[in-house]
């Protein structure tokens, strides 16, 4: 047993707290994503995505790294998901890569591709842990790219809804839930307007154009995957960072907040669930506004069994929409980010009270950390104070209300973060990249000693 031992006082009161607030059948995991994890960035026929491209750019990735090996999750699978047994994981929420399993985007499928998450899925149902697969978490087929335009074009969605359906049909009695977008923000405004992700443009019009047809593929792949009769729970995973004005009294700071939660939250929550979007940010855009045809927000509005979301932090802005730095009474991460987890209190009533959604996952949450390894550990207590806050600010918004049926640490292992490369660690496993090492960080014993106790409490209940 290490220093972080569980049964602390801190910890027990903590684990009360979850225990009284949330339903028995709460679900424990951990998430991850292909591009972030599988490496074998050239095997069994996969072809290239737009993340490969992008890492082979010079100055793209803040440590000139790629995707080529990362954790080499595509051979150590086996390893991993014994250590997601270790922890006692009960979902493990993993996405598909789309151009492993359909290289050029369309055409012809790669058997050897679909293989691997075939003999993914039935590891971890072996282990007892229900696989949440995600569709798109950012990795699209650099073919699409080069031959229609990728994300810029409409003609994604139909294309997109092809491998949606076939997902669905080939594993759709196995997986637990299928997401079919992870976080479309990013994919658009960091893709589109900042160039931090790939495919590195920028453009707001093509920013908004493409959140346009990231919300057509998912409607357009929903439909796809209630045709085929997938049985797995389907939902789309949006990232949430609630806007606050710098100065609450100051009308023009939360004027810049109300546009900051408009092009952040509602842009993508009042079409899926209410198939428009904010007047207020359509105005605020002009003529960076999307193209629309008629029947789109129709597609996009579909019935969702659940909504994943992801949060990190908050955004404080002042009258000039600029982003300033919070007070951080709790500090801030590696990533800069403040640790701020009342806000997902609020967040969670907030969009109970305004959008009714269905059940609600936290499919990402976690804090990057300049870890280290000191005598053969990982001491990382700021990560445990930090799943402590949002654990109980996730139990006291289900105690008011919210519908909270899970929560996935993000992430399992270290891995490469996007254009921060391997340098920003999010694990609950600490990596070796030069030896693919996996340690267990203080903070994975932690997690483990609470599942434990919640499991335990549960069956004594039942
Ligand atoms: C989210 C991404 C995930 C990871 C975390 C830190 O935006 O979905 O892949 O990079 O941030």
């Amino acid at each position: 047993m290490h220093a972080n031992d569980a049964t602390s006082a801190a910890d027990t009161a903590t684990l009360q707290t979850l225990i009284q607030s949330l339903p028995a059948d709460f679900q424990w995991g951990s998430a991850t994503s292909a591009a972030q994890i599988e490496g074998a960035a050239r095997e069994d026929g996969k072809g290239e995505s737009i993340w490969d491209r992008f890492c082979a750019q010079p100055g793209r990735i803040k440590d000139g790294s790629n995707i080529d090996v990362a954790c080499d999750h595509y051979h150590r699978y086996p390893e991993d998901i014994q250590r997601m047994e270790w922890l006692g994981l009960e979902a493990y929420r993993f996405s598909f890569s789309w151009p492993r399993v359909r290289p050029q985007g369309r055409g012809a499928w790669n058997e050897a591709g679909f293989a691997f998450y075939d003999r993914l899925i039935d590891e971890l149902l072996a282990a007892g842990i229900k696989p949440n697969a995600t569709l798109y978490h950012w990795d699209l087929p650099q073919a699409l790219d080069d031959s229609i335009g990728g994300l810029l074009s409409r003609d994604v969605a139909p294309l997109f809804a092809e491998y949606a359906a076939e997902v669905a049909r080939r594993f759709g009695d196995r997986l637990a839930t299928i997401a079919t977008l992870n976080e479309p923000w990013c994919s658009a405004t960091l893709g589109y307007e900042t160039a931090q992700f790939a495919p590195g443009h920028t453009n707001r019009a093509e920013a908004y154009q493409v959140s346009h047809h990231l919300l057509m593929m998912h409607g357009a792949a929903m439909q796809a995957m209630r045709a085929v009769g997938s049985k797995a729970q389907l939902g789309i995973v949006l990232n949430h960072t609630p806007s606050f004005p710098a100065d609450p009294l100051n009308e023009d700071d939360r004027r810049a907040a109300r546009i900051d939660d408009g092009t952040n939250v509602r842009w993508y929550m009042d079409p899926v669930f209410r198939g428009q979007y904010p007047a207020d940010i359509v105005e605020h855009l002009g003529a960076d506004a999307p193209r629309i045809h008629e029947g789109d927000l129709a597609l996009i509005q579909q019935p969702l069994d659940f909504l994943g979301i992801n949060f990190y932090t908050r955004s404080v802005l002042n009258g000039r929409q600029q982003f300033v730095t919070p007070p951080g009474e709790l500090g801030f991460t590696d990533m800069g980010w403040e640790i701020y987890p009342q806000a997902l209190t609020q967040h969670l009533l907030r969009i109970t009270r305004e959008y009714t959604p269905p059940p609600i996952v936290i499919t990402e949450n976690g804090m990057a950390n300049a870890d280290r390894i000191v005598d053969g550990r990982v001491p990382d207590a700021a990560r445990i104070a930090y799943l402590r806050g949002h654990l109980e600010a996730l139990a006291q918004a289900v105690a008011l209300g919210a519908d909270v049926r899970g929560y996935f640490y993000w992430s399992l292992l270290d891995n490469f973060e996007w254009n921060s490369g391997y340098e920003k660690r999010f694990g609950l496993f600490h990596v070796d990249y030069a030896t693919q090492e996996r340690l267990a960080k203080d903070s994975a014993h932690w997690y483990r000693h609470l599942i434990e106790g919640f499991k335990a409490a549960r069956s004594s209940a039942g």
